[in-house]
């Protein structure tokens, strides 16, 4: 089934993806919620903290991380509390995350996985990488690839530096794809016109592994929220 496209001005992007996740949230209290870090979300994540959102009855799953030392400024777990948990006045229910500092990377990665697959993920929210990732998972990847330790893209390593002042990271963790697309729901957040290219491909093109976000047109539940710049040249 092919994802539903909602296109908004980027100038009410963030508020109406912030909106649209503040009504998600409240209508479910308990659900499990994956989140991505980046530039993308962060208009929506501001507009969920000003409308007063709360996530504390929300399980909250972070999508992937760098392997970057604790409290780095490019850490997605840095991010997601600059960027949303810092602005909400209570913590989430749970927070969860893949712990780069573990002694065993790889069973960290089996331990987190574990506990996504104790129940489906309700809802995903993903960027959409310049290169077609999802998460972590770069150009390459399997459809039913694990939770895993994965080598950077040198497009995502350049991207990265850009989140942090230092060394850019090389290496990182991620939800796998069969994870993400276990999710009963997904939101593929996407604004930009230098995503207006990797969007057409993604949605248009072969469904494979040199551009993992064509998968997201092979589940039963995807709805893109894109802005205009980013959907200039889909046709609808
Ligand atoms: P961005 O990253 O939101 O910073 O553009 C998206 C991604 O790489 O998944």
């Amino acid at each position: 089934m092919s994802p539903s496209v909602e296109v908004s001005p980027a100038q009410e992007w963030g508020a109406s993806v912030g909106a649209l996740l503040m009504h998600r949230v409240e209508s479910q209290p308990g659900m499990r919620l994956c989140l991505p870090t980046g530039n993308t979300p962060e208009p929506a994540y501001a507009e969920f903290a000003a409308r007063g959102g709360s996530l504390a009855a929300t399980d909250v799953f972070l999508l992937d991380e760098f392997v970057l030392p604790e409290g780095h400024p490019a850490r997605c777990d840095v991010m997601l509390s600059r960027a949303l948990l810092d602005l909400l006045p209570d913590p989430p229910h749970t927070l969860h995350r893949l712990d780069v500092g573990a002694d065993d990377l790889d069973a960290e990665c089996r331990r987190y996985e574990a506990l996504v697959e104790e129940r489906p993920l309700d809802l995903t929210l993903l960027g959409l990488g310049a290169n077609g990732h999802l998460g972590l998972n770069e150009p390459g990847t399997a459809v039913d690839s694990p939770t895993r330790v994965v080598a950077l893209h040198p497009d995502t390593v350049r991207h990265a530096a850009g989140y942090g002042a230092g060394v850019a990271p090389e290496r990182g963790m991620t939800l796998g794809l069969r994870a993400i697309l276990a999710s009963r729901e997904i939101w593929l957040l996407v604004t930009g016109e230098h995503k207006a290219e990797i969007m057409l491909r993604a949605l248009t093109g072969p469904v494979g592994p040199e551009v993992p976000a064509s998968y997201l047109k092979e589940h039963a539940n995807v709805t893109v929220l894109a802005d205009e710049a980013a959907a200039a040249l889909l046709r609808f």
